[in-house]
């Protein structure tokens, strides 16, 4: 058995709310799923990160969670699940599921025990503090606005929750909260789901004494340096790792806000000491502004170049990469990175692909993006369900630090809910997602934008991103390649070359909508892999030009 697959695998997102309905409530569910494994298969991707699926009141749709061992409601039953399980694995695809312990809902029973006494046996699952001078205990924000702090009428304590109120944190320096989150990762392991994405996993260990965080974006502190990468992290990793990741074959990626390359090399040492791989947030956070994501910057290309290059560079022989645009808490990424123009959607959406999938590491696509969906671009705080969208919206503009116009145009941009409009199926009514009321409005751009219309045509964004994942499974050098960066000051051009052995891999991206001169000329015999012109010209690249060419040395 290749013990390292996870490395040559291509993950595919799939956001269950937003993919397929199957019982016309307007709300995706496992059934759907199950009846696009077909699609998935034909895409070619070997594993399927769900993002969370169990019970769940809802309140950031899944990632707080009541009850870590059955399935939301609204997304079916348990056997659905196994159906879904094993549907996948008859198709040899693996099935990745939502870690989400660094907090639970509010409505989990170890919450609801916690918060009723202070001697309660549950008390200490989660992080209670008294209050400090008739305040919060000290100045955390909260993610998704407000203090990271609610005070519990019952035991005048409060509670820390770095997400929603309804989102508390659990305590994980408590040995018995540890044990029963590895009793019951096991018992997914023994169901036979094949890994982890391990949410916000970087923010476990909390500095103890809990001073005031530097200030930061909007109206409260965030809470740096004392939750990311904290004191006991790796140490409780490694733990998690013994307890139960050694024991079975699986893929791990963590989310790993405010990770440096330096942490990441103990995250996802090659050794197979703690996780696979990383989720980095360098790039996607290169054009935040003052308010953080809530800004018009433009991405700049030379520091998206730097950054990407740096990761690849510095974990090559060390730890892993993951590599992706978008997820479901960013926007789409032709809509940010490329040009989702009708002009240029999908030409810009497949040289981004190229630019990605040929890097070192496992990459990531998030359904849609096989196909160049695009943002929403909603007009009215109204059309959106997000939590975050909505509280950072009524925070900023009610405190007058951003214009509501301003905020629209940059929710427009940044929020959320653009990568969580329904999948598009086809040109029917709801794009096909569902025959019901869909939980969020479907982009109107679906009649020109659906998989209907891609799948069996040879030139779609979607065949484009089969191929490149089938050049994946031929070409070792694209797992293995030695990465340099070409040209890194050039602010259109993203070009790279991979080496190994005596194979060279060229890799040549135009980032922006002009005709460029290109100082690199195309090699003579070299073996075009793809390219999104039908014809290439050497030492010019049109609007959004990709090419990757393969040269052997004699
Ligand atoms: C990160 C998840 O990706 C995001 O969707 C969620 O809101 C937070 N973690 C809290 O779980």
């Amino acid at each position: 058995m290749n013990k390292q697959w996870w490395k040559s695998s291509v993950v595919y997102q799939i956001y269950p709310r937003s993919f397929m309905d199957s019982n016309g409530d307007g709300i995706g569910d496992l059934n759907g799923i199950i009846r696009k494994l077909d699609y998935l298969k034909e895409l070619g991707v070997d594993v399927l990160w769900i993002s969370p699926i169990y019970k769940s009141p809802n309140d950031d749709n899944g990632y707080d969670i009541s009850d870590y061992q059955d399935i939301m409601d609204e997304f079916g039953t348990m056997e659905d699940f196994d159906r879904l399980l094993a549907g996948a694995h008859e198709r040899k695809i693996k099935i990745m599921m939502d870690l989400v312990v660094n907090h639970t809902s509010d409505e989990h029973p170890w919450f609801q025990e916690s918060r009723k006494s202070k001697d309660n046996p549950y008390r200490d699952f989660y992080i209670w503090r008294d209050p400090v001078d008739g305040k919060e205990p000290n100045n955390w924000g909260a993610c998704f606005g407000g203090s990271a702090w609610e005070l519990d009428e019952q035991t005048g304590m409060y509670y820390l929750h770095l997400f929603s109120k309804k989102q508390p944190d659990l305590n994980w320096e408590n040995d018995e909260v540890r044990r029963r989150i590895y009793e019951m990762m096991n018992w997914w392991c023994e169901k036979g789901i094949d890994g982890f994405r391990m949410d916000v996993i970087s923010l476990l260990s909390k500095v103890q004494t809990f001073p005031d965080g530097e200030k930061g974006d909007g109206l409260y502190g965030n809470s740096d340096p004392y939750v990311c990468n904290g004191p006991r992290i790796h140490e409780f990793l490694q733990e998690m790792n013994r307890e139960v990741l050694s024991k079975y074959d699986l893929i791990t990626v963590g989310e790993t806000s405010g990770v440096t390359v330096e942490q990441a090399k103990k995250y996802a040492n090659l050794d197979g000491s703690e996780l696979n791989m990383v989720f980095q947030f360098e790039h996607a956070f290169l054009n935040n502004g003052p308010y953080g994501k809530w800004t018009d910057n433009p991405v700049p290309l030379p520091e998206l170049k730097e950054v990407l290059s740096k990761w690849q560079t510095e974990l090559e022989g060390k730890a892993w990469n993951s590599l992706y645009w978008d997820n479901h808490d960013q926007p789409r990424a032709v809509s940010r990175y490329g040009n989702d123009s009708p002009r240029y959607r999908e030409v810009s959406a497949k040289m981004l692909a190229t630019c990605l999938h040929m890097m070192q590491g496992t990459p990531y696509i998030y359904q849609g993006e096989e196909l160049g969906m695009t943002n929403i671009y909603f007009e009215s705080i109204d059309d959106y369900k997000d939590i975050e969208c909505i509280d950072n919206y009524y925070e900023l503009t009610g405190s007058g630090l951003i214009s509501k116009e301003d905020m629209i145009r940059y929710l427009g941009l940044r929020g959320r809910d653009n990568a969580r409009t329904p999948m598009q199926w086809d040109d029917t009514e709801n794009a096909g997602f569902t025959t019901g009321t869909p939980w969020l409005k479907v982009n109107p751009n679906y009649k020109q934008i659906n998989a209907a219309s891609q799948v069996h045509d040879e030139n779609s964004v979607f065949s484009y991103y089969k191929k490149l994942i089938s050049l994946r499974k031929q070409y070792p050098i694209i797992i293995d390649g030695h990465y340099e960066l070409l040209l890194p000051e050039d602010d259109k051009i993203f070009a790279y070359t991979r080496t190994l052995g005596k194979e060279k891999l060229l890799v040549i991206c135009n980032f922006s909508e002009e005709t460029l001169d290109c100082p690199l000329g195309l090699p003579e015999h070299g073996e075009l892999l793809i390219a999104n012109y039908e014809t290439q010209e050497d030492g010019v690249l049109k609007p959004y030009e990709a090419i990757a060419v393969l040269t052997t040395e004699e």
